[in-house]
């Protein structure tokens, strides 16, 4: 008898590589064509572990072409405008920046560049590769330790854009503390009255669009933003990622035979994994958060960047308890696994104040696996599985219905159905 569901994941495999084909361009894969017509930072480290199975040429080259354009300085820019497509604010002319004859933005996002060159190293052995991306990587978290630390140790963001969480409720607070004036500007990501619904509010958009103004207006200079920047955040999932990426480097450096480099990122790990127990562990709520450098207080928000301290390990054993009753109790109460957030804030369909994504949620499965709870992981696994052979490569979902919401054809929903069905 023929066998249903292999043949259904068979096809939507086939779809899933259709997908990212069509998003295809010269070297880089955009996230959506409707949405985000460019390279995107972390978009493009989920799309290369996604291919690395499977387009392993295709995963190589996304790599290579973000790593291109690092900053002199370390910064991996959140955005890397290869073409000058319309139709996106913030575009190209608002950040002023050029990278070698090449346009990118100002602002970082969480470095899953660095996991994501391990696996494509692993699953392909090229030397060539690893040469090649080595240098980028290592300047990059030189840069993170260097530039966006107070204490070595934990590190921190200056604009929400760059947790990729962009309106996570833990934000709230920060933005509201300061004034963004009269900032003008045009909108375009309300594409239709539901999508207008589902993306983050004006409110929201004026103090972003305050913050890349004031930073450009500061050159982008690190030590003054550091003093003047009215959002500093230590985020949660910033500080995950952080760390497995230097656990990630530390492993990549042996594969070069560097073992003083590899010595020096697994004590950096380390260090930054006891500051951020220390730091961000919210005893009261179960969970790790996020701290405001400028408000000087912990931003109390259950959100699904808690739960990804499981990716960089730091959750002490004890921790690791409390961390699943939260998990199971809060997050697993609802249908699908695991809303983007939950608390009084919480809107099922808006972008990061409840939907499930597919890569938080391969970020926390990948953490519990970690520390051996593959039960739980197995069902977020499930879950991430359901909701897309359901409703297609939706770029989020309601936790609650399981709709699929924001834009169609999502890049990394697809490449993460490649790796969550692929051989693991
Ligand atoms: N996520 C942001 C946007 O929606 C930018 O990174 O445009």
């Amino acid at each position: 008898m023929r066998d249903d569901r292999t043949t259904d994941t068979a096809t939507r495999r086939t779809e899933a590589l259709d997908v990212l084909r069509s998003n295809r361009a010269e070297g880089y894969t955009i996230p959506s064509a409707t949405l985000y017509p460019f390279q995107w930072n972390w978009d493009s480290a989920f799309i290369a572990l996604g291919l690395a199975g499977v387009e392993p040429e295709a995963a190589k080259e996304e790599l290579k072409s973000l790593c291109a354009a690092t900053w002199e300085n370390g910064l991996l820019p959140h955005i890397v405008f290869h073409t000058d497509a319309e139709g996106y604010f913030p575009g190209p002319e608002e950040w002023g920046v050029d990278v070698d004859g090449v346009a990118t933005s100002g602002i970082t996002q969480p470095p899953m560049v660095v996991p994501a060159a391990r696996r494509v190293y692993e699953a392909t052995g090229d030397d060539d590769f690893l040469d090649c991306v080595y240098p980028a990587l290592e300047r990059h978290l030189e840069w993170w330790v260097r530039e966006r630390s107070f204490d070595d140790a934990v590190v921190y963001v200056r604009h929400p854009w760059e947790t990729g969480m962009d309106d996570s409720p833990a934000w709230t607070e920060p933005l509201a503390a300061f004034d963004p004036g009269e900032v003008e500007y045009e909108r375009e990501d309300r594409k239709s009255d539901e999508l207008a619904d589902q993306r983050p509010s004006d409110w929201d958009y004026d103090r972003y669009v305050s913050l890349v103004r004031s930073a450009r207006a500061a050159d982008w200079d690190e030590r003054s933003l550091r003093e003047s920047c009215p959002f500093l955040v230590e985020d949660a999932l910033t500080n995950a990622i952080f760390v497995r990426a230097c656990d990630d480097l530390a492993a990549l450096s042996v594969a070069r035979g560097d073992d003083t480099a590899a010595t020096t990122w697994r004590e950096q790990a380390d260090r930054s994994r006891e500051a951020i127990r220390d730091r961000l562990w919210d005893e009261e709520s179960g969970t790790f958060v996020s701290y405001d450098r400028v408000g000087d207080r912990k931003l109390e928000a259950n959100s699904v960047a808690g739960l990804a301290a499981l990716f960089g390990e730091i959750p002490t054993n004890e921790q690791f308890e409390r961390l699943r009753r939260t998990l199971r109790d809060d997050f697993f109460a609802h249908e699908f696994a695991v809303p983007s957030y939950v608390g009084e804030a919480f809107d099922p369909d808006r972008y990061w104040r409840g939907p499930v994504w597919i890569n938080t949620n391969w970020l926390v499965a990948d953490g519990l696996r970690r520390y051996g709870a593959t039960d739980f992981a197995d069902r977020i696994d499930r879950d991430s599985r359901r909701l897309v052979e359901r409703e297609g490569f939706r770029e989020y979902f309601n936790p609650e219905t399981g709709a699929g919401r924001g834009s169609d054809r999502f890049s990394w929903s697809a490449a993460l159905y490649l790796e969550l069905t692929g051989d693991r």
